[in-house]
């Protein structure tokens, strides 16, 4: 054999045996450790562990020290909070590839949850925003628990008036991701033509409604079942899915805003005016290794022979965004749709009915 072709079969197998390596890395599960337990009292609280990988298998409610306010942090006592994708792919250590950065066989933080609304119950030094007695809602890490402690100036307002706080816990990640899909991803003007891909779940119910304030033309691609729904949200057109595929038709599109990932992006490029953008914002959860992040990485391959931009982003949660949803809220242009509540001790049911991707608007979890 010629040396260049003993080089090339090196290359190969160490190739072979590196990424071999790296999927049993990933793909190792720890244990799930015994429930530790504070002692019950002032100085504790419940909230929602997961020590090991799964959906439901990977979450408990324990008992463990309840946070103190730091500096330019607020202690907030947690009403409700709701459940995104992001918290399922946490959970469940799927797709694999996500335990690089989660952790190894088992989580590296153990506390999961994000959005929130409550009460604040104390403000650490330097709080100016906030005082005890508030009613807030935003992001706090580790939200699924009866106290958070969320940043000052981080993703936390108050909660508009003419809101349950279970409406408000299911704004912060679904509507904000939809506010900078349709704003600054996709350019959205008065007029503008949007196609929302997956109008009926938690990102998709706001999206309508938020482009609809942004004054544009509205058509939501929804089953069925909630066709009236996503039509009761300000939709003008409804696609129903299962009956027809919005690539194949003759409209026209300025924005795609595409919460599903089932179309392939040419089909995608079909539909969309000159000039026109495809905002990616999710992909679907199949496949154990690499789920959604095949449809991020394939955009950029695709970007280079489609004609509309294919952009794909994450969510930055910021105070001006959560207070611009607020404002909508009092304007009466957002309403958020409710699909499920489950109680804190059941957020694994929450998760698992979340995890099966078909939510009608938002999961939410209560905490009593
Ligand atoms: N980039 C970011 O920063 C960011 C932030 C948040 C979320 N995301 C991603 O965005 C995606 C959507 O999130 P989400 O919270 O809206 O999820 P979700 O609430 O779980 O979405 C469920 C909805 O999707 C609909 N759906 C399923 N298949 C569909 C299809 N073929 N066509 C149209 N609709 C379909 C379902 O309707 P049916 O039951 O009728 O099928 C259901 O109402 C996820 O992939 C998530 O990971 C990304």
């Amino acid at each position: 054999m010629k040396l260049r072709y003993k080089i090339l079969n090196g290359v190969a197998a160490v190739l072979v045996l590196s990424v071999t390596a790296l999927v049993l890395t990933v793909s190792h599960d720890s244990a799930c450790p015994p429930v530790t337990r504070a002692a019950a009292g002032e100085g504790s609280m419940r909230a929602v562990m997961h020590r090991c990988y799964g959906v439901p298998g990977g979450i408990r409610v324990e008992r463990i020290a309840k946070p103190v306010p730091s500096e330019g942090r607020v202690l907030v006592r947690i009403r409700a909070s709701s459940v995104n994708p992001v918290e399922w792919y946490g959970v469940s250590g799927q797709p694999k590839l996500v335990r690089l950065s989660g952790g190894i066989g088992k989580p590296s933080f153990a506390r999961t949850g994000v959005d929130m609304s409550g009460v604040v119950e104390a403000v650490g030094p330097g709080v100016t925003l906030f005082k005890p007695g508030d009613e807030v809602f935003g992001s706090a890490s580790g939200a699924l628990a009866e106290y958070a402690v969320a940043r000052e100036q981080g993703a936390i307002a108050i909660k508009p008036q003419n809101m349950t706080f279970e409406e408000a816990a299911a704004i912060p990640i679904a509507a904000i991701t939809a506010l900078q899909g349709l704003r600054d991803q996709g350019q959205i003007d008065k007029g503008s033509k949007v196609l929302i891909n997956g109008a009926s779940g938690g990102v998709g119910t706001y999206a309508v409604q938020i482009a609809k304030a942004f004054g544009a033309e509205v058509t939501g691609v929804c089953s069925t079942r909630n066709v009236e729904m996503v039509r009761s949200l300000g939709a003008d057109h409804v696609v129903d899915y299962t009956k027809e595929d919005f690539t194949a038709g003759e409209e026209r599109y300025d924005i795609i805003l595409d919460n599903v990932g089932n179309h392939g992006f040419a089909d995608l490029a079909d539909v969309v005016n000159p000039g026109g953008i495809v905002v990616i914002v999710g992909g679907s959860k199949k496949g154990p290794l690499l789920g959604p992040i095949k449809r991020i990485a394939w955009a950029k391959v695709a970007g280079l022979f489609v004609e509309p931009q294919l952009k794909f982003f994450i969510a930055q949660l910021n105070k001006a965004d959560l207070e611009f949803l607020a404002g909508l809220v009092r304007e009466g242009k957002l309403r958020s749709v409710i699909d499920r509540r489950y109680p804190l001790d059941e957020t694994a049911a929450a998760l698992e009915y979340l995890g099966a991707g078909h939510a009608r608007g938002k999961v939410v979890v209560t905490v009593e």
